[in-house]
């Protein structure tokens, strides 16, 4: 009997590890294993009263796909089998307006919460409680199972963000909401949309159509980003794209009915040649400007608006007003960011207005002009947000600060009693390197996976009430398709999705890694792209007893390393690396790949050494 008792134990195990287990990112506050599994099946009840009735259709439609279940969600009260969805009568203190409440038995599933977006937020953890089958867009076999669990959860910050610089390369409206998608998977609240900047105007004003007729397009260029040669006489600007208000208006609701709340930006007073290239009378000196496709220009070819000419101030007035009128969002980017404020100098309209406010320098010109914005969208019932730039010449008296510099800008808002969103870049950026450059797609630093995750957003002499929360940003200077967004925001995303909800305490790096191999699966069900970048060696040159060496490292334990300078691609059955390597005297290359649990995961890497000893200064 006993052991009897034992197998049936052991195949519940086996099946756990074979399906879905417990992988949920971020890691919830408080979980509770327990003993069983549910199953669903296509004779599952939902049930879900009137106020939880649409999260109970966003699940049914949720589980359809894959499983080929109709399972309609009734409002009829029965607690005895099947799945409910349930807004507390008597609110739970705990849990907060984002939190849930989901327990899991043999016979039952049941989340509540104290509002929609806190049942929201158990579906999803509900979702990835299911195999990754789950994901999938047919139908498909698989057992539909979830394992017995009690769970507590509410988010640490109330700002979990991610925002898709849409202006350096326009994505569609399938693009925008497949991004709101994946982030409503993984609990972001806020998706920051740079919808303007230099090298284009994304969004449709109807008081000012040539900011979409003229700005929204470039001569088309390909390759390095800054390396492109400017618009050439008489080339046609082809390449670009805007939202109408129409489809802006069906992004915002998509997202709403996701519980994400979109922050738009609009860039200003720098990055705003797409704007001059439209309005050129913008400009301290009136010129014949172009949309900019990604040449030099900082400094040399205006993209900052004239601080002393009214006309700026009532075309600002036109795009907030239709801005203000689009987005629900409290708060609206005003970027900030950048400035070349050198035209202000030598700028006889601003160096009046300078006069006229008693203002010092250009940093005061700057904190005047944002000043002016705040006072525009203020009185449109918005606060703004800025890129901490901001914070030169003086903060305007209601901003939030958006740190991206490090987080010095942040440290000092919050040292002013602002509100703060800490973005810096050498951990949240997406744009980055996430593995070797002599490997990955160009770009300019580096953030890996360990170091997102590692990061703690709020420094020691920060009070935390001053932190709203934290958002990864991805620039797209040098992401011209969708599927390359994809590769640059997972797998750090995750890293960004659990700092922002799971307390320091819950986070462990070693669990992360398991998760993030688990969420993989079901992102190859989606067909959406990540990076493997973690599985790549971290490979450097080091002088060790008077010779150069190759120093190879993993992101984390269990990867062997496997390499040759010799030319063939290397397998298993290469020598596998434990110390540093003596750089052998000819091989002008060296491949390296790794290898877990007899597979190979990482990517077969081929790197120049004279470019390894470059980068270490020999
Ligand atoms: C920024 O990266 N310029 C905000
Ligand atoms: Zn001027």
């Amino acid at each position: 009997m006993i052991k009897k008792t034992y197998l049936t134990l052991l195949l519940i195990l086996v099946q756990f590890s074979t399906f879905a287990g417990i992988n949920i990112i971020p890691e919830p506050v408080k979980v509770e294993e327990g003993t069983g599994i549910f199953t669903l099946t296509q004779a599952t009840p939902i049930f879900a009263a009137d106020d939880a009735k649409e999260i109970g259709l966003y699940l049914s439609a949720e589980l359809q796909d894959a499983t080929g279940f109709r399972l309609n969600p009734t409002t009829s009260k029965s607690t005895a089998t099947g799945i409910t969805l349930e807004i507390l009568a008597t609110p739970n203190s705990e849990i907060g307006d984002q939190g849930y409440l989901l327990e899991s038995t043999t016979t039952k599933i049941v989340i509540q919460a104290n509002t929609k977006h806190g049942l929201f937020n158990g579906v999803q953890t509900l979702l990835q409680l299911l195999p990754p089958e789950i994901e999938a867009s047919t139908q498909v076999k698989a057992d539909w199972i979830v394992p017995a669990v009690k769970i507590s959860d509410y988010p640490r910050f109330e700002w979990r963000g991610l925002m898709l610089d849409v202006s350096r390369h326009f994505f569609t409206v399938e693009d925008v909401k497949n991004y709101i998608d994946e982030m409503a998977r993984y609990k972001f609240n806020r998706f920051h949309w740079h919808l303007t900047d230099d090298q284009g105007w994304r969004i449709e004003i109807k008081g000012l159509p040539k900011l979409t007729e003229i700005g929204a397009w470039r001569v088309p260029r390909q390759g390095d980003w800054w390396s492109f040669d400017p618009p050439q006489k008489g080339e046609a600007a082809t390449y670009g794209g805007f939202y109408t208000q129409e489809e802006v208006k069906e992004i915002v609701k998509y997202a709403q009915d996701r519980f994400i709340t979109i922050l738009p930006e609009v860039d200003i007073p720098g990055h705003a040649m797409a704007m001059l290239a439209a309005y050129p009378e913008l400009a301290c000196f009136k010129k014949d400007f172009k949309v900019n496709p990604g040449s030099k220009f900082f400094c040399k070819i205006q993209n900052t608006l004239c601080a002393g000419n009214p006309k700026t101030f009532e075309y600002l007035n036109i795009v907030f007003s239709e801005i203000a009128d689009l987005f629900p969002s409290e708060y609206i980017h005003i970027g900030g960011d950048e400035v070349c404020r050198k035209w202000w100098f030598f700028c006889t309209k601003c160096q009046s207005v300078r006069r006229k406010n008693k203002l010092k320098n250009t940093e005061e010109i700057q904190s005047y002009f944002i000043t002016e914005v705040e006072k525009m969208l203020n009185a449109k019932g918005k606060s703004i947000i800025g890129w901490d730039e901001i914070l030169d010449g003086g903060l305007a008296p209601n901003a939030t600060v958006m740190s991206w510099r490090g987080t010095a800008g942040g440290i000092k808002a919050a040292s002013m009693g602002h509100k703060v969103i800490m973005s810096p870049m050498p951990y949240y950026y997406l744009d980055l390197y996430q593995g070797d450059p002599l490997f990955e797609p160009v770009t300019y630093a580096m953030a890996r996976l360990t170091d997102t995750y590692n990061f703690e957003p709020v420094p020691a002499e920060v009070d935390e009430k001053y932190v709203m929360g934290i958002q990864g940003c991805l620039w797209t200077e040098s992401v011209s398709e969708y599927r390359h967004a994809q590769y640059m925001t997972w797998p750090r995303a995750f890293a960004i999705a659990e700092s922002s909800w799971t307390p320091t305490a819950n986070k462990d790096w070693t669990k992360f890694i398991a998760k993030t191999e688990h969420h993989f699966k079901r992102f190859d069900q989606r067909k959406i792209r990540y990076a493997r970048s973690m599985y790549d060696p971290i490979v450097s040159v080091i002088k060790e007893d008077g010779k150069l060496k190759i120093k190879m490292e993993t992101e984390f334990e269990g990867l062997t390393i496997h390499y040759t300078f010799q030319g063939a691609e290397p397998d298993f059955s290469y020598p596998v690396y434990d110390k540093p390597v003596t750089i052998p005297r000819n091989p002008k290359l060296l491949r390296v790949v790794t290898y877990k649990e007899g597979k190979q995961v990482g990517n077969s890497m081929v790197l120049p050494i004279d470019q390894l000893k470059a980068r270490a200064g020999f």
